[in-house]
């Protein structure tokens, strides 16, 4: 069966749907002829914006609920087919200022959604957006999911330790799930007003207004990006196959790239944007997970998946998407 014939009709309930992620989710939804809900609490200052759906908003409902709300949540789950649980506190900077509301949302609002599902609708298949911060330092590359889990932040460990509760409601209570440890994804539909997380697109925005790009070190750390047109099509395509059902997958674009290529490509593709070097800030340090490259071998034999975007293209494109949209995102 094609994609388009599985989704056709499907009941699909995107949390955190009005953000980067999950709104570009909707959006490759939207022609297949998915019965979308998305649940979005717009929570400052994470990346929920209506612009994001601004071309298919009337092609589906939207709830404004938040997912550690039990009473919204119990209806919200109540007859769709596919859960994608994008909701989150997404900066692990803020985790380490505020690590309680990282815990409630990150954890127990995720528990929550599990907990619903369980009671109201045990045949939903729920997806989980975890992060490769779980993996703490590397210890070698490309990092493939056996790696050692040694979150060094309270983000990583609330998404180490809600991606174990999947876990636990797949394995005793029969719940279908899939876990995604999610590398560096960038592109259009995120926030463009921070730097707390989406370091590719904050480069953007100041490559664009002309500012200095400012690099940790000597720029030689390597990061995996994955362009989120690549990521949404892995979620998609994960939720189609059975042979993911209750498997944990590292999702990126399985290709290293140094800081200073990054910025040097942004610089290039935009005409602007100088970069600039200083020493590593002592609380960065102590986070610092080193180099990073994802195995993708195994959601790539699970779903058929495959990365199509190189960082230039996607760079590229999500440049020529803030240069039409930038005044909706700042
Ligand atoms: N962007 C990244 O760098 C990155 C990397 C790895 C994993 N992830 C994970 O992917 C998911 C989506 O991230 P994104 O990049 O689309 O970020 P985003 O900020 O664009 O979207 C997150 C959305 O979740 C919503 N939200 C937050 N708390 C909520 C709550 N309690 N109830 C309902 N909605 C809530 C926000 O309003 C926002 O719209 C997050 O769970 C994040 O942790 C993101």
């Amino acid at each position: 069966m094609n994609a388009g014939d599985f989704w056709r009709g499907q009941r699909v309930l995107i949390t955190g749907g009005l953000g980067m992620i999950g709104s570009t989710i909707a959006a490759k939804l939207v022609p297949f002829g998915a019965d979308i809900t998305l649940v979005d609490a717009r929570i400052e200052p994470y990346g929920a914006n209506l612009f994001n759906i601004d071309s298919i908003r009337n092609d589906m409902r939207v709830n404004i609920a938040d997912i550690r709300d039990k009473e919204a949540m119990k209806w919200l789950v109540q007859e769709k087919d596919v859960i994608f649980n994008l909701a989150g506190q997404v900066s692990h900077n803020d985790s380490m200022q505020d690590p309680f509301l990282d815990a409630d949302i990150n954890y127990i609002g995720h528990l929550n959604v599990l907990e619903c599902v369980r009671r109201h609708n045990p045949d939903a298949l729920v997806v989980h957006s975890g992060s490769r911060l779980q993996f703490g330092r590397i210890e070698s590359n490309p990092v493939s999911e056996a790696h050692p889990l040694r979150p060094r932040t309270p983000y990583a460990m609330n998404k180490t330790a809600a991606e174990n509760m999947y876990m636990f409601y797949s394995v005793v209570h029969g719940i279908k799930v899939v876990m995604f440890r999610i590398a560096n994804p960038y592109g259009p539909r995120s926030q463009m007003r921070h730097s707390k997380y989406s370091m590719v697109n904050w480069f953007i925005r100041l490559a664009m207004e002309g500012k200095p790009l400012t690099i940790f070190g000597d720029g030689s750390q390597i990061r995996d990006y994955i362009f989120v047109d690549d990521l949404a099509e892995a979620f998609i395509s994960a939720a189609v196959s059975q042979a993911c059902i209750g498997e944990v997958f590292n999702v990126g674009s399985g290709t290293g790239i140094s800081f200073k290529e990054m910025t040097e490509c942004i610089a290039k593709v935009v005409g602007k944007g100088t970069v600039r070097y200083v020493p590593w800030p002592a609380d960065y340090v102590n986070v610092e997970t080193g180099d990073y490259v994802t195995n993708i071998s195994k959601l790539a034999r699970a779903s058929g998946w495959r990365p199509m975007t190189d960082l230039e293209s996607g760079i590229a494109r999500t440049v020529a998407y803030y240069q039409e949209n930038m005044a909706r995102y700042i």
